[in-house]
């Protein structure tokens, strides 16, 4: 009997998420090795910091500052690049895809922004890139667009991408916790970006949904093209109104396609989502996505979004595949072939207009309280045709102002801009008006 092949894994960073795959990997290395049938080498972790404190337990003579090491490592068939960010990332990256190695990675940043080099990387040099954990933590929704609903066309997919929104939203909403305290909570638990500014302002939820929309599509949307708000402009205050109108108040990330006219949309904002539709139910780190397929219709995948556990499910997920294929089965990854398809798919699509993108849209407008000053907001309404649907007037007595909150049917993103820049000119308008828009998933 032949002993078992011995596969050779590295990480590149060892912090929220490595730690997680460097745990996991260990504690079920048994059952994977007898499941693959080769035997798991878990080569190095390499770190900024080899005296830093971690929760796992790791030899030292396993950890390396030098990560280009790792990469090098003729041992080393599976490299994981867990470190973040898109400048060392893309060089380690870029050199174990030009080796010919197995990546398996968790960075979106990366991939959203240098999605064509790395790609073409894979191409040329005939190596595998996995990335299963860079959307959505643990829940398989790469697989699931790849593989198992692979015979559908998805008109719809919208979805919660971003843990930490998700988490400071809840702790807003249902314990009234401050923005800055609910932020503060969620980088203590793994689940922010380095740099939080890309969760709260909308960028590593953007990340994904270009992911997914080049999965889906095969395009990759420009960020020129794309609507990316984040939530720092949601008080308490809008959480509320939007429970009192029958919403509950998400950050979306929302990507729409028309066959008939070959365009897609994508934008990721917070918005109010009808309370009985499953996404609003999503609370906490979870994330959650709505794929509306034309054979299976609306699926809905849903689980934890951000944290290391969840996380190394997905990283540990594409090692598995990415060593079947090492070892002679059909591969997982993103390969040559797989490329050419994405390319087919998103020939001659084009990014939809502003005039395109349609929804109805919520406003929070603090006015000054004298006679006569709704009839100059409604006025701006009317000229650019924007329909009112619902309106809620409160007044502060003794603050000189009153806050306004109303609904709108329908209208394009145009429309609304024009409608936002005029009430912004008015005197009796006091602040930045809060603009949210109303997902509505029957359209
Ligand atoms: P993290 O906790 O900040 O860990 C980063 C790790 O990279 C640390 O161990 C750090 O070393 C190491 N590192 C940084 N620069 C390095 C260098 N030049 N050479 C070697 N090691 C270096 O980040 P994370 O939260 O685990 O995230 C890692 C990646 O996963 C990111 O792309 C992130 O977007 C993605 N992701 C994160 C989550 C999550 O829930 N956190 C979920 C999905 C995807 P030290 O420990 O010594 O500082
Ligand atoms: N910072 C990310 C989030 C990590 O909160 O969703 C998971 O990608």
């Amino acid at each position: 009997m032949t002993a078992p092949r011995t596969i050779g894994i590295g990480l590149l960073g060892l912090g929220t998420v490595g730690q997680g795959v460097w745990k996991h990997l260990t504690e079920k290395r048994a059952d994977l090795e007898s499941r693959l049938g080769v035997r798991l080498d878990l080569r190095w972790a390499a770190v900024r910091d080899p005296r830093k404190r971690r929760a796992v337990r790791i030899p030292r003579a396993r950890l390396t500052r030098d990560a280009a090491k790792v990469v090098d490592d003729p041992r080393v068939h599976v490299v994981c690049e867990l470190i973040g960010g898109t400048g060392k990332a893309r060089e380690l990256t870029l050199r174990a895809l030009r080796a010919g190695k197995v990546v398996v990675s968790a960075n979106k940043a990366l991939l959203c922004e240098h999605g064509p080099e790395i790609l073409d990387a894979v191409r040329r040099h005939g190596g595998q890139f996995l990335f299963e954990a860079s959307v959505a933590g643990g829940i398989p929704i790469i697989k699931a667009i790849r593989e198992g609903l692979v015979a559908n066309r998805f008109d719809l997919i919208v979805g919660i991408l971003n843990g930490t929104c998700n988490h400071v939203l809840t702790r807003m909403g249902e314990d009234g916790l401050s923005f800055a305290e609910a932020l503060r909570e969620a980088q203590e638990l793994g689940y922010a970006e380095a740099d939080p500014s890309l969760d709260v302002d909308g960028i590593d939820a953007w990340h994904k949904a270009s992911i997914l929309a080049w999965l889906a599509h095969g395009k990759w949307p420009p960020r020129a093209r794309t609507l990316v708000d984040g939530i720092r402009q949601v008080s308490p205050a809008d959480i509320d109104f939007a429970r009192r109108f029958g919403y509950a108040l998400k950050h979306l990330a929302v990507i729409r396609r028309d066959f008939a006219r070959n365009w897609m949309t994508v934008g990721v904002y917070p918005a109010l989502v009808p309370s009985r539709d499953v996404l609003a139910r999503v609370s906490g780190v979870n994330n959650g996505i709505t794929l509306r397929g034309d054979v299976v219709g609306a699926t809905t995948l849903a689980g934890r979004g951000a944290g290391g556990d969840a996380t190394a499910s997905a990283v540990i997920g594409d090692i598995v595949d990415a060593i079947g294929a090492l070892t002679g089965g059909a591969g997982h990854g993103i390969s040559a072939e797989a490329l050419r398809a994405r390319e087919r798919l998103g020939r001659g699509v084009r990014m939809g207009s502003l005039d395109e993108i349609v929804s109805p849209f919520y406003l929070r407008l603090s006015l000054l309280d004298r006679a006569g000053v709704s009839e100059g907001v409604y006025r701006v309404f009317t000229k650019h045709q924007v329909s009112i649907a619902r309106v809620i007037q409160y007044e502060h007595p003794n603050q000189g102002r009153g806050t306004v909150t109303l609904s709108t049917y329908p209208v394009s993103e145009r429309r609304m801009a024009a409608v936002v820049r005029e009430l912004r000119r008015l005197r009796t308008v006091l602040g930045d008006p809060v603009v949210l828009r109303i997902f509505n998933p029957e359209s």
